[in-house]
Formats: structure tokens, C-alpha cells, sequence
């Protein structure tokens, strides 16, 4: 069976959505949820769905990436995934790092990439008057935020909306797409999926 650790940084509501999916669908197995904060309140929903979890404070390695990095893998290896998920996870990390997962690594950002890498995605759209936004899942490569496309969802910019009110529309759809698409990677299909959400 196929074995997944997801990386969290925060709420960890897409790392939810992919062990549930995992857990219904039997495509594959959570082994670990890691975080760079030990605070990160997905690391109580893993626990409670029985996986287990692993946290290291990133702020105590300073500007040290590699050192942090050396101590997060310490559990990751441990746990043998064959396929790591970024979910919110709000650190760069190093071409070191990806190197190690080259080809089995994955990313949800919340963007119709290659536009708006980087943060702030939902304000930059409404600043650049899209109609659309979204969310894409990728292959991660060293490069940040461009890999080979996996899946894509669009959902309508609406009159008044704000990075907030676009956000939570795009949320809905990274919930549908990213589980969907790590099925069908498992699976060995990586022809992009493409989602149309509503407004
Ligand atoms: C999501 O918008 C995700 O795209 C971004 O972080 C936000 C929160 O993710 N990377 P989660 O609820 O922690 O999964």
C-alpha cells in the first residue's frame, strides 16, 4: 500500500481531506503529518484520525533552512513514505530537500499557476481584475510553485468579493481537487485534472 506523510504549517483542512480520502478509499495510507509548528492545530485532527505526527519549530534553526530541514527529515525517513504532500505547508524549503522527493512530492496552492506564485495569491487576482481564480496541484521541483501541473480548480471572481470571501470559494475546491488528484498520482496517472467549481 502506497504510503503518504503530509506536511502542515497550520489548520491542516486539506491534510483532513486527504486522510479521510485515504481512509475511505483505500488508495493509500497516512503514515505521518509533520509540522514546523508545534502549534499547528492540525496535528490534533491527525491524532484523532489515528496518524501519527511529528513536529519540529523551524524558528529555533533561525536562518539555518538546512539544520530544520535535517531535523524534520529525522521522522519523515522514518515513517518510509513513498509520496509527501505539501498542505498548507508555508515554508521553502530547500533543493536539497525536494531533491530527496523529486517526482513524489506534491503541492496545493491557491492559484490557477503559473499565475500568482508566491503568497497573497487571492489579493493579487482581485488587484489584477480576473474573472477567475482557483487552485493547482503540483509536482514540487526546487523551483517554488512551478512544477508539472496535477490538477486545477476554477471558481467565478464574483462582484465584492474579497481575498477573504475568494479564498473560502477556492478552499471548497482545493478540498475536492487535491484528494482526487493523489488518487489518481498513486494510481500512476498524471494527466492534469481539471475541476470547474461554482460560485
Ligand atoms: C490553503 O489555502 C492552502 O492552499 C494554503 O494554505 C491554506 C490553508 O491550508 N497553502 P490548510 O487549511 O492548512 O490545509
Amino acid at each position: 500500500m502506497t504510503r503518504v506523510a503530509i506536511l502542515i504549517s497550520g489548520g491542516g483542512s486539506n491534510m483532513l481531506r486527504l486522510v479521510q480520502a485515504m481512509h475511505d478509499g483505500g488508495f493509500a495510507t497516512p503514515v505521518l503529518v509533520a509540522s514546523n509548528d508545534l502549534q499547528a492545530a492540525g496535528l490534533a485532527k491527525a491524532a484523532a484520525h489515528g496518524v501519527a505526527t511529528a513536529a519540529v519549530d523551524h524558528r529555533s534553526f533561525g536562518r539555518d533552512r538546512a539544520a530544520f530541514e535535517a531535523q524534520l527529515l529525522q521522522p519523515i525517513l522514518a515513517a518510509k513514505p513513498d509520496v509527501l504532500c505539501l498542505a498548507g505547508f508555508m515554508r521553502v524549503l530547500t533543493p536539497d530537500f525536494v531533491r530527496q522527493f523529486e517526482g513524489r512530492m506534491l503541492n496545493i496552492h491557491p492559484s490557477l499557476l503559473p499565475k500568482y506564485p508566491g503568497l497573497h495569491t487571492h489579493q493579487r487576482a482581485l488587484d489584477a481584475g480576473d474573472a477567475q481564480a482557483g487552485c493547482s496541484v503540483h509536482e514540487v521541483t526546487a523551483e517554488l510553485d512551478a512544477g508539472p501541473i496535477l490538477g486545477q480548480a476554477v471558481v467565478p471572481v464574483l462582484p465584492g468579493d474579497t481575498a477573504e470571501t475568494l479564498a473560502a470559494r477556492v478552499l471548497i475546491q482545493e478540498h475536492l481537487l487535491y484528494p482526487q488528484v493523489l488518487r489518481r498520482f498513486v494510481a500512476g496517472d498524471r494527466t492534469p485534472l481539471m475541476l470547474e467549481g461554482s460560485a
